[in-house]
């Protein structure tokens, strides 16, 4: 073969061509389709975000009403998918058990699988939009002890998501319009990142034809660490371990810079942007105003306010182009919801759904090759084999 140039972390690699969302780091730039982030979070619903993401127009009424109704035709699951979930223990983390629920759903959708035409990927599209805020929804209700419910085809996709999560049984469950625009900004604003992590996983997983489910799944597994989406839990923990500690915040931002201690300032610094993140700014507005229309006083509101400020002053992080990114404010949010803090990465795969489906869409209708990176071999040169009594 040709030269190989190593790039660790692919810093510096472009993996494919792509016409869904436009970044530009240095200028704090993000669009879906041409379409601002801000624009977007402000005006659009998450069902039309996604429809846009997908297939690269905003939806007419007729289009969208059309695309929720073949949503809501596959908003079930197969009853033993519930004894998979049983047979989960308590203690797992969701992002585990929805992972594999994802995969599960392949053996019960069989005809998702090997999918080529643009018909068979709408179907399998639109059944795993249906299906996956069933798992979200029940992978909390296990951990809770709630039992498992499906929700209502009367309802907003956004609004069902929010019934199927919190509705307790006997009782009606009344939508808050609150919660209900603060989760459809919230997951607005994760819906799509270009070729980070998890997308890059689900693109190349897919791109050996394996079916959309299991892509998606591994794009799950990718998202849970916790310098990708992970990082939403662990700015909650971090921050509860601050207040826990006595608010001291500089101890924390000593730890942060001290090269020796592998402890880092969850929720701050990103791989492109270097000047600010624009789902961030959103966000932290986003956040006072949810707190304050739910009544919420969050202590850690106020620890997060001032790790923020102490450390866009500080040297360290201003060299390094370290601003706080879109997950640390969300888990603010998504607690003052009553969401719980190991939902909170769950919350982001609901968000990037759309984001990842798109990414792999674009992938097969452009007949991309399979993805297969080459290395620079730095192991022994050939030796013969020893036998085992002379090793
Ligand atoms: N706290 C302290 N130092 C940091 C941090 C941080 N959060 N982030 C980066 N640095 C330092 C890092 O030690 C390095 O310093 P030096 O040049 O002295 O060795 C320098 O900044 C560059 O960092 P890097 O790790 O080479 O940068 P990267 O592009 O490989 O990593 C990142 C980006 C997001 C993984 C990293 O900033 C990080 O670990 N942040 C904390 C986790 C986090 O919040 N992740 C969420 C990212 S946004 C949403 C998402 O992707 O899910």
């Amino acid at each position: 073969g040709g030269v190989i140039t190593i790039d660790p972390g692919y810093k510096n690699t472009g993996s494919c061509e792509s016409a869904i969302t436009f970044l530009d780091g240095e200028k704090g730039i993000l669009r879906y389709r041409g379409y601002s982030i801000e624009e977007l979070a402000e005006k659009a619903d998450f069902l039309e975000v996604a429809y846009l993401l997908i297939f690269g127009e905003l939806p007419t009424q007729d289009e969208l009403d059309q695309f929720h109704s073949d949503i809501k035709k596959h908003a079930v699951v197969d009853d033993d998918i519930k004894k998979i979930l049983d047979a989960f223990p308590k203690s797992a983390h969701p992002m585990g058990v929805l992972a594999s629920l994802t995969s599960a759903l392949t053996a019960f959708n069989p005809t998702s699988v090997d999918v080529n035409s643009e018909e068979e990927m709408y179907n399998a599209i639109v059944r795993i939009l249906g299906k996956f805020p069933i798992l979200v929804a029940w992978t909390m209700r296990k951990k809770h002890g709630m039992p498992l419910d499906y929700g209502s085809s009367s309802l907003g996709y956004v609004e069902n998501i929010l019934q199927m999560m919190f509705k307790r049984p006997d009782q009606d469950y009344e939508q808050n319009p609150i919660l209900v625009n603060a989760l459809d900004k919230l997951l607005i604003l994760h819906a799509d990142h270009e070729q980070n992590c998890s997308t890059s996983t689900v693109r190349i997983t897919g791109s050996s034809h394996a079916g959309l489910f299991v892509s998606l799944s591994a794009g799950i597994s990718a998202l849970w660490g916790p310098l990708h989406g992970g990082a939403n839990q662990a700015v909650l923990e971090m921050l509860e371990a601050i207040k826990e500690d006595g608010g001291d915040t500089k101890k924390y931002m000593a730890k942060a810079k001290d090269k020796e201690d592998p402890f880092r300032l969850m929720g701050f610094g990103h791989r492109v942007y270097k000047n600010f993140d624009p789902r961030a700014k959103i966000i932290k507005v986003a956040a006072d105003e949810v707190l304050s229309d739910l009544g919420v006083e969050d202590p850690i509101l106020d620890i997060a306010k001032g790790l923020e400020k102490e450390a866009l002053e500080d040297q360290y992080f201003v060299d390094r182009k370290l601003y706080p990114n879109v997950d640390f404010y969300s888990g603010i949010i998504y607690r003052g919801m009553g969401i719980p803090t190991e939902m909170f990465t769950v919350m982001f795969a609901l968000g990037r759904l759309p984001g990842w489906i798109s990414q792999w869409r674009e992938m097969r209708m452009r007949k991309e090759p399979i993805g297969r990176p080459r290395q620079l071999y730095t192991g022994e040169t050939y030796r013969p084999f020893k036998d085992i009594s002379n090793r």
